[in-house]
């Protein structure tokens, strides 16, 4: 007792002690800087790369803009708040003024509070000594007498220099996932939004950059990079108004979704994760990637295997024997893993197609007369690993749980529900803890029955179509979505905590989860149903942005393609898979023995380059977007001594110029030796086994023929290479 009192008054008198001071937030190489001053709101002065002692002593204070760290709602209210609630008697106004700042670890709270109502909201900022990312939360906490509404409620507020200022965002939708836009900012305001309620990067994401110095540019250039680390709605809104400064203000989306907060409760934000570089776009993707493989990817330490998903070889047509061959086939070309996606499932109603099933986890025995066990046991003496796909946040109408629980599907008070896939699937209601412990156990059952199963996909088809919780309160209605991701959470923290070592693919509908705030219980995302390589050469480019080539699962499937019927080359499938988290998904049953050693081979080439894939730093060299023919990147390892070079031609013409494309990240005065992976050509390349220094590859670049010199019979339009670098 006596010593919890001791820290009460040290930690007091260290955020009672702060008049005024400068608050620095550093990172490996970069800072945010603070004024904080007792009694005012907290002002930004400087975010960027590490300040000289003596500059941030002589530090300017911004000019010509709103530099409060967290504006609220109610004493300036022409300008946009990242706070804004009604307190208990109804006012609609907030002030938040400093009360002191105190520190733990890498984490820095400012702690702010209204000098009239009992509101007190905490700013966190949480730096890495070892990456460039600052993870900035807020906590609100209500200590008036009874409940008030938070209406709106950033996670954070970043005031961005007007000069040029461009944005570079994702947007798509299902098979079209990850494309990338960039528009220049401009008066007005830009909002970025997502209200799906169950996944949200299908359409637009939740990470942005900021070029500061024109369009931007792959490897030059200042560039901020932001991300929120959400799994449900959030908004991103860019307020341009007649000052000096573009506001960036991002959280939960509040849409629909205003918070009662309790007496002594405490709101907690997302965290938005934020970095700069001075190296361009790839330099903020790169430390992105870093950042993500050590902090927040689950095992982003651990190489991923190469694997087989059942989906598009078999769609929901599960049997033993096929998912033995398929098992047998993948292992026969070096595979690692086999993937059993949906139609495994249901008693009273077996899965045979989308219409029914969804929460009845139990084998259907007709399709699988040896349980999973025996799938276990097959996968074991093929010497690989196995895996299962589930969908533990859905039902359908026509499943035994539905019948036994209709209370547990998300539907608005007095309305029939709004169903969605196959016309009979429904959204269950995580906001209700049953819920949670029923999908829990779908995860525990299966881990229990079989503990061999090595990875699981969880997959989710379905948006909250309709707004309503059987589960929550009339007067709580809208607290579904924030309610939703919290039951998320929880589910998600108990099967981690009890199966730390599982692999588990965040999918949904393709890259509907392609988070930061998923990525902590998830090894990987699948980037999108659609597979077709020339799109994924697109979609791919533009996810790199802010995820690593480890979590992007990227498969070699059949041609024509069964999204966009385009007939791709073997090679050119294999060279695009090759560049994110390899596998495949196939029917390997219909491949030739030609077609399968081609891919035995581009298998064990993969192994020998997958650290350099998996762990290595992105430099993107030529966009796709940018309509040269051509898109290039490549990965370098830490130590620059081993790089590989991707090379997608993506248009065909006769009499083509296409660029010679400059490779980066290499070092200058070093040699490195080239030799060309999955080759496909009767006589090696000209620079084949070659050595070329560093500055001759980033200042010249090789030349890449345009074509293939394969046989008359064997030729087509497609044209890639692979290029494996080593130092010697
Ligand atoms: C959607 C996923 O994106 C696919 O890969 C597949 O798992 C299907 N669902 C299965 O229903």
């Amino acid at each position: 007792m006596k010593k919890n009192l001791f820290l009460l008054f040290v930690l007091l008198s260290a955020a009672v002690g702060v008049r005024a001071e400068k608050v620095t937030i550093a990172a490996k190489n970069i800072a945010i800087v603070l004024d904080v001053e007792n009694g005012r709101q907290p002002q930004y002065l400087y975010f960027g790369t590490r300040l000289s002692a003596a500059d941030e002593a002589a530090l300017q204070l911004p000019q010509g803009g709103r530099m409060d760290a967290y504006p609220a709602y109610g004493l300036n209210t022409p300008a946009e708040a990242a706070l804004a609630m009604r307190h208990a008697d109804g006012n609609l106004s907030t002030a938040l003024v400093a009360t002191g700042v105190s520190r733990q670890g890498n984490v820095t709270t400012i702690h702010l509070e209204d000098p009239v109502y009992a509101t007190q909201v905490d700013l966190k900022y949480k730096a890495y000594a070892d990456v460039d990312m600052i993870e900035m939360w807020t906590e609100i906490t209500n200590r008036e007498k009874s409940a008030v509404t938070l209406t709106q409620f950033a996670s954070a507020m970043l005031p961005i220099r007007r000069g040029n200022v461009w944005l570079s965002h994702l947007y798509g939708s299902w098979a079209n996932e990850g494309r990338l836009a960039e528009e220049e900012l401009l008066p007005g305001q830009k909002i970025i939004k997502n209200k799906d309620g169950v996944r949200n990067s299908h359409t637009d994401h939740a990470e942005v950059m900021f070029s500061l110095d024109g369009k931007g540019r792959e490897n030059a250039g200042d560039v901020i990079g932001a991300a929120l680390c959400y799994s449900g709605n959030y908004k991103l809104k860019v307020e341009t108004d007649d000052t000096d400064y573009h506001y960036f203000f991002a959280g939960i989306n509040e849409e629909n979704s205003e918070y009662h907060l309790k007496r002594g409760e405490t709101f907690r934000t997302p965290v938005l994760a934020l970095t700069f570089s001075r190296e361009g776009l790839s330099g903020a993707s790169r430390n992105f990637h870093k950042w993500g493989r050590t902090y927040q990817l689950a095992h982003g330490n651990k190489p991923r295997k190469i694997l087989l998903n059942s989906w598009e070889g078999v769609y929901f047509d599960i049997n033993e024997a096929g998912m033995d061959q398929m098992m047998a086939d993948i292992a026969g070309m070096g595979g690692e893993l086999f993937v059993m996606d949906d139609g495994w499932f249901g008693e009273k109603y077996p899965r045979k197609n989308d219409h029914t099933s969804l929460g009845d986890w139990q084998v259907d025995r007709q399709k699988l007369p040896h349980g999973i066990e025996g799938l276990i046991a097959d996968a074991g003496k093929h010497g690989i690993s196995f895996g299962i796909w589930i969908e533990p946040e859905m039902t359908n109408r026509i499943s035994e749980l539905y019948e036994k629980h209709p209370d547990w599907i998300i539907k608005a008070p007095r309305r029939d529900a709004v169903q969605g896939r196959g016309g009979t699937q429904l959204v269950l209601d995580l906001s209700n803890p049953k819920v949670q412990d029923f999908a829990f156990g779908i995860v525990d059952g299966l881990m229990t029955r079989y503990p061999g199963i090595d990875y699981i996909k969880w997959d989710a088809n379905m948006a909250v179509m309709n707004h309503g919780s059987q589960y929550l309160p009339m007067q709580d209605q809208s607290h579904l979505y924030i309610a939703y991701h919290e039951g998320f959470r929880k589910l998600c923290d108990r099967i981690r905590s009890k199966y730390p070592d599982l692999t588990i693919q965040a999918c949904a509908s393709g890259g509907g989860r392609a988070n930061w705030g998923v990525l902590p219980w998830f090894d990987e995302f699948w980037v999108s149903d659609n597979t077709d390589a020339l799109q994924r050469v697109y979609m791919q480019w533009g996810t790199s942005y802010f995820f690593p080539a480890i979590a992007m699962a990227s498969h070699i499937s059949a041609v024509p393609n069964h999204t966009v019927f385009r007939t791709t080359s073997l090679k050119y499938r294999i060279d695009v898979a090759m560049s994110g988290r390899l596998g495949m998904e196939i029917q390997p049953k219909n491949m030739t023995d030609a077609e399968k050693a081609l891919c035995r081979q581009a298998i064990t080439e993969y192994k020998q380059i997958r650290p350099v894939v998996q762990f290595g730093n992105i430099y993107r060299l030529q966009s796709p977007y940018d309509r040269q023919g051509v898109a290039s990147l490549m990965y370098v390892d830490d130590a620059r001594s081993k790089a590989v070079f991707y090379w997608w031609k993506t248009d065909n013409f006769a009499n083509q110029h296409l660029p010679r494309i400059k490779m980066a990240g290499l070092q200058a005065n070093r040699n490195y030796r080239v030799h060309e992976l999955n080759r496909i050509d009767n006589k090696p390349l000209d620079f084949e086994r070659k050595s070329f220094s560093g500055a001759y590859l980033m200042e010249h670049g090789l030349e890449i023929p345009y074509t293939h010199s394969v046989d008359h019979a064997e030729r087509n339009e497609w044209s890639s290479r692979v290029l494996f670098l080593e130092a010697q």
